[in-house]
């Protein structure tokens, strides 16, 4: 099958297409013939060696988590999914740029006929991760106000529809050209991350939620701007349970765990329309659709997600 490597650590260039053997499933997995898959930050991080100390590679790997696709096989002790079952899901240890991928049972979603794979893809992932980041880490209550940082990535697009469907009350950072988008999706106030300081014009917030990668700038600042016993929420730093506890504001690290009832919630939320996953650009599966889709997600500035489509002729 062909599947897009990357053989060392580095740019977009160190991707390369290969002949890779077609994964056989364990009893407890399914083989997805994929249709869909992402290129988010993560996936970045991972190329380019940021996450090497905490997650070391074994070269040639396969890049690729959140997954879209066909089962076509099941391991004998597979009871949750069958052939022909249309799924989203989450390689966790990579193979999302492949023809078909071997994926664990329980960290596979049946998708309802109504929905494409397309529309719920990003759900196994980021759509997770922007749910247990308001609800099961930050306990978002209702009218309550919270400061999401980079609303219009593929976290924080999603995370900032959740917020407003919870009734709370949202300020969104982005640039320039992305104000106008996160508003759209429910942000009650927008700050332009490149021209303004959010710290000197909001009013005092009960969460923040961050997921910058700016070497902590971002963090000092969002503690200025929670009220005392507030939640602060970090994506990328689990440092900040180290921070000392200050005015009694909670520090917590966010870090996403596969869910299915928190799938089922998600999925129910795009069938209701309250959740619309915003699709920026889609890829085709080439080498050429990889690498410029890891170039564009490094470019910045897109809005929501980015998808990569083998465009299949003939999907059962
Ligand atoms: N802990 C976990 O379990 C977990 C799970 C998923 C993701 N994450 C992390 O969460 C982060 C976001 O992921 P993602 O997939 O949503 O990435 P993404 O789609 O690339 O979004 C990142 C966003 O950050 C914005 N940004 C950059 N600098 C900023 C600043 N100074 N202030 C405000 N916004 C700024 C970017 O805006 P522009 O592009 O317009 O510049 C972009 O919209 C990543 O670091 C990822 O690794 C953690």
């Amino acid at each position: 099958m062909k599947a897009i490597v990357m053989s060392d650590y580095g740019n977009a260039n160190v991707l390369q297409e290969r002949e890779v053997t077609r994964p056989t499933p364990q009893d407890h997995q399914a083989i997805v013939e994929l249709q869909v898959t992402t290129v988010n930050s993560g996936d970045q991080l991972i190329r380019s060696g940021a996450f090497q100390e905490f997650l070391p590679l074994r070269f040639p790997h396969i890049l690729g988590v959140e997954i879209g696709g066909v089962v076509k096989k099941i391991g004998k002790s597979v009871t949750k999914v069958k052939p022909g079952d249309r799924v989203i899901g989450l390689t966790l240890s990579g193979g999302g740029y492949a023809d078909y991928a071997a994926v664990d049972e329980n960290l596979l979603a049946v998708i309802p006929e109504t929905l494409s794979l397309e529309e719920t893809v990003a759900l196994s992932g980021v759509g997770l991760t922007a749910w247990q980041a308001l609800f099961r880490y930050g306990q978002l209550q209702v009218g309550q106000r919270i400061l999401i940082h980079a609303g219009a990535g593929a976290v924080g697009h999603l995370a900032v529809q959740l917020a407003k469907q919870h009734g709370a009350y949202i300020i969104a950072t982005a640039r320039t050209e992305n104000l106008e988008f996160v508003r759209q999706l429910g942000a009650d106030e927008v700050v332009d991350y490149g021209t303004t300081d959010f710290s000197e014009v909001i009013q005092p917030v009960d969460l923040v939620l961050d997921m910058v990668r700016d070497g902590g700038i971002t963090d000092e600042k969002s503690y200025s701007v929670l009220k005392n016993g507030g939640k602060y929420l970090s994506l990328v730093s689990p440092a900040v349970l180290q921070n000392p506890i200050v005015r009694g504001i909670e520090n917590l690290f966010v870090q996403v765990d596969p869910h299915p009832s928190d799938w089922l919630s998600l999925i129910r939320y795009v069938q209701e329309h309250k959740l619309k996953i915003y699709v920026e650009r889609v890829f085709p599966f080439s080498y050429e659709g990889v690498v410029e889709a890891h170039q564009i997600n490094e470019i910045g500035g897109k809005k929501g997600q980015l998808l990569i489509s083998w465009n299949r002729k003939n999907p059962i």
